[in-house]
């Protein structure tokens, strides 16, 4: 190759990438909105993006896969756990992760940081990503589906986009907590009970490290029919 020809494949191909990534970064910006939601970005999800790094929660979590490897990814906790047992696993995370082999640390986080961080993840929860990765899109579509068209959404995707932070069925979910088809084998709950045990677990087992879960109560007897199918 002569030295003329390595400066044309030098400049063309610098070129051609050089636009190619300034247009994906102006299309980006002008579809910001549809993507990323930034008007939605209020003085509660700036605190908890605060909060957030007050406690470098990055160091072990990740948000759209930037952060440590350690723990779960967060983009989608809002759906896949819910406002009440994120609030629980960031201010107890000793109780709720007292049989799981992997811990997380007591941080100290406030009740006032706990909800500003629920915001912030709200937030994030939303923003586009193109249905990636897939397993928590299932979480997302139930969550969104669950009390206004149960009937569009699969049982298993409703018992698992609700509970299955914590607990597994099939496979599926994560099994922190026990899994539903040998915790159905054991209970001794009837219908009411467990419906019961789900919106406030202190009022039937005063000793439960179980958070109350904030579905409605008709989710909770969807969940409660699956479960005691299982037995
Ligand atoms: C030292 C590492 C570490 C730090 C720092 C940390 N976490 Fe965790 N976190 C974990 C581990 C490990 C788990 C999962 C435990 C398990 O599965 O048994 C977890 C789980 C969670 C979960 C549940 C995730 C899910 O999908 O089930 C939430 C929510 C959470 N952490 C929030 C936070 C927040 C908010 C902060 C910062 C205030 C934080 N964590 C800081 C290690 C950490
Ligand atoms: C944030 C974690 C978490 C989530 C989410 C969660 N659980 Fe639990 N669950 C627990 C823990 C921890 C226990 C351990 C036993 C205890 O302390 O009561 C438990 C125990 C249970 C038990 C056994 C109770 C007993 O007395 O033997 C049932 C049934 C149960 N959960 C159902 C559910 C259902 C249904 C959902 C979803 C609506 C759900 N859980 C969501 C953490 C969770």
């Amino acid at each position: 190759m002569t030295l003329r020809n390595a400066r044309i494949i030098f400049w063309a191909g610098t070129l051609v990438s050089v636009a190619i990534f300034a247009w994906l970064t102006w299309d980006f910006h002008r579809q910001e909105e549809a993507y990323a939601h930034t008007s939605k970005i209020d003085d509660r999800v700036v605190a908890g993006k605060k909060v957030w790094h007050k406690y470098n929660c990055n160091n072990c979590h990740t948000i759209l896969g930037f952060g440590g490897y350690y723990a779960p990814d967060m983009t989608k906790a809002y759906y896949r756990l819910g406002e009440s047992n994120i609030i629980s696993i960031v201010m107890q995370p000793q109780e709720i992760y007292r049989d799981s082999f992997r811990k997380m640390p007591n941080l100290g986080v406030t009740e006032a940081e706990a909800a500003d961080l629920v915001q912030f993840l709200h937030w994030t929860a939303n923003i586009e990503n193109r249905k990636w990765p897939p397993q928590d899109e299932k979480y997302v579509q139930a969550a969104r589906l669950r009390d206004e068209q149960p009937e569009k959404v699969r049982k298993t995707d409703i018992v698992l986009g609700a509970c299955g932070g914590c607990h597994s069925f099939a496979n599926q979910g994560r099994d922190i907590a026990g899994d539903f088809g040998e915790l159905a084998r054991d209970l001794d709950y009837d219908r009411e009970t467990l419906v019961r045990f789900m919106l406030d677990p202190r009022s039937v087992n005063s000793d439960s490290s179980m958070p109350a879960q904030n579905i409605t109560p008709e989710t909770a007897g969807i969940i409660a029919d699956f479960i005691l199918s299982l037995r």
